[in-house]
């Protein structure tokens, strides 16, 4: 075979990587794939389409040789030492003007680093999300590239014919400088742990009003065919009507109610706490993942605060009304909470993160997809510079219109003892949020008392301290 023939090469053929490259071959690319484990370079060729030219290769610096320059090469590898790894490997083999992208969930600050360290090479280090699972990335797959802009030129029509597409538009754009793609997608994630947070909480209501698994797929595939149409509420339906294949039990009751995480919601709130900027929807979402994960403690509670039947006079018609608008309300809360984490982000790390872009990248192919998005669009189509989607004039009208019903939502819940504090604390942002006089003073004059902290004041410029509690 000779030299400089393939348009693509991927290093990790895990299911993402084998996914994502047969993607890339399936739009005409010629492509390489480089695992140790030959068990996975035999399954990617097996798997390739007929008339694709896929080729898959055990050795690093064999499959180097064989792109086309400057070359294109992605990284599916675990996020962590892996990619290190994989830079040192590669540093030797490649020459300046060539284009590494790392795909997976990196932290931005390491894909920083990286980028640095790469800079005197002249190799161009870029740091995506990728987002869409498994299928997603074999069928269209939503991207978030950061970087080098003229690097991103290289790899642009590649990127842009595999992506998920909504009408001809494809869920790939360019999204700022350094470490913005990882960003973006750590803050994707963040809005993916809060929805499906509040997605639960909403199943929490709705299975103690009494609905069944059936209804409650009934009821998830009707919000997704109305205003909540989104990947998430589309699944949640057809969990509920997942059998079991052990028992005779709905697949969902036998499953453990301890979460898993890899940490990326985590990162989200590490990172808006360092901003700072307020994600407490995102924070809440964390948090009840890591509360789950305390059952033997859950269980002896459960034995002290017994629970108590459901008491509400409601009908069921009601209910759902009721929760369906709350987890309206909150969904768009969360979209708003990590859209500001992006907007004061940008500014804080210089990245130059365009938001309406982000914006249209999440409409297809992502776990975040959703109907909403089309709204988000046209807020920053009147507005790219807004700071938070709740300043918007359309964004408002549709939170005014469900917010009755959100409040009789997180009132249920508290008196009904339904842990609910994803949508309960999307309320209480809100309502500072929209606040323009929050009971902060008072935490001022606290400050000031016990610690001489100072304060300002409203009527007169400058800084006061007061000796508390002398007249
Ligand atoms: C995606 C997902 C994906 C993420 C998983 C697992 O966009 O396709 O965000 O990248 O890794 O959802 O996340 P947790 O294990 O942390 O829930």
């Amino acid at each position: 075979m000779s030299n400089n023939l393939f348009d693509f090469g991927m290093i990790g053929l895990g299911v993402m990587g084998r996914n994502l490259l047969l993607n890339v071959a399936d739009h005409g690319f010629s492509v390489i794939g480089f695992d140790k484990d030959e068990a996975k370079t035999s399954a990617l060729e097996t798997a390739a389409t007929a008339g694709t030219t896929v080729k898959g290769v055990p050795d690093l610096a064999e499959m180097v040789q064989q792109l086309k320059t400057p070359r294109k090469v992605m990284m599916l590898v675990p996020a962590g030492k892996p990619v290190d790894d994989v830079i040192e490997s590669l540093l030797p083999l490649l020459e300046k003007g060539d284009v590494v992208i790392d795909g997976g969930n990196s932290h931005y600050t390491d894909t920083l680093r990286r980028v640095e360290y790469l800079k005197e090479t002249g190799i161009n280090f870029m740091g995506m999300g990728v987002s869409g699972g498994e299928q997603g990335a074999r069928t269209g797959p939503s991207m978030m590239p950061g970087g080098n802009v003229e690097a991103y030129g290289h790899i642009k029509p590649i990127l842009e014919s595999i992506a998920a597409k909504v009408g001809d538009v494809p869920c790939v754009d360019y999204l700022g400088k350094g470490g913005a793609g990882h960003y973006v997608k750590m803050v994707h994630n963040g809005i993916e742990y809060a929805i499906m947070q509040l997605i639960s909480e909403s199943y929490a209501l709705l299975k103690k009003g009494g609905l069944s698994n059936e209804q409650l797929h009934e009821t998830f595939k009707s919000w997704n065919e109305g205003l909540l149409q989104s990947f998430l509420v589309e699944i949640t339906a057809d969990i509920f009507l997942q059998k079991d294949d052990k028992t005779d039990a709905h697949l969902v009751d036998v499953i453990s109610d301890k979460a898993g995480s890899k940490g990326t919601g985590k990162w989200t709130s590490q990172d808006s706490m360092e901003l700072p900027v307020a994600v407490p929807v995102i924070d809440t979402a964390v948090a009840m993942r890591t509360l789950s994960g305390y059952k033997d403690e859950r269980i002896q509670a459960a034995q002290l605060y017994s629970d108590t039947e459901f008491l509400a006079k409601l009908t069921q018609e009601e209910l759902v009304a009721m929760v369906h608008d709350a987890l309206y309300f909150a969904t768009i809360l969360s979209y708003a909470q990590g859209l500001a984490m992006l907007f004061q982000a940008s500014k804080e790390l210089q990245m130059d993160i365009p938001l309406p872009k982000v914006v249209s990248v999440w409409r297809g192919g992502c776990i975040i997809r959703s109907s909403l998005l089309e709204v988000f669009s046209k807020a920053y189509a009147n507005n790219a510079a807004l700071s938070n989607i709740l300043l918007d004039a359309e964004v408002a009208g549709i939170i005014k219109s469900v917010l009755g019903n959100t409040r009789s939502a997180v009132a249920l819940a508290a008196q009904e003892g339904v842990p609910a504090g994803a949508l309960a604390s999307s309320l209480a942002y809100f309502d500072a949020f929209r606040s323009e006089r929050m009971p902060t003073n008072l935490i001022q004059a606290q400050r000031d008392y016990f610690g001489a902290h100072t304060y300002q004041r409203i009527d007169i410029p400058g800084t006061f301290h007061t000796e508390w509690g002398q007249n």
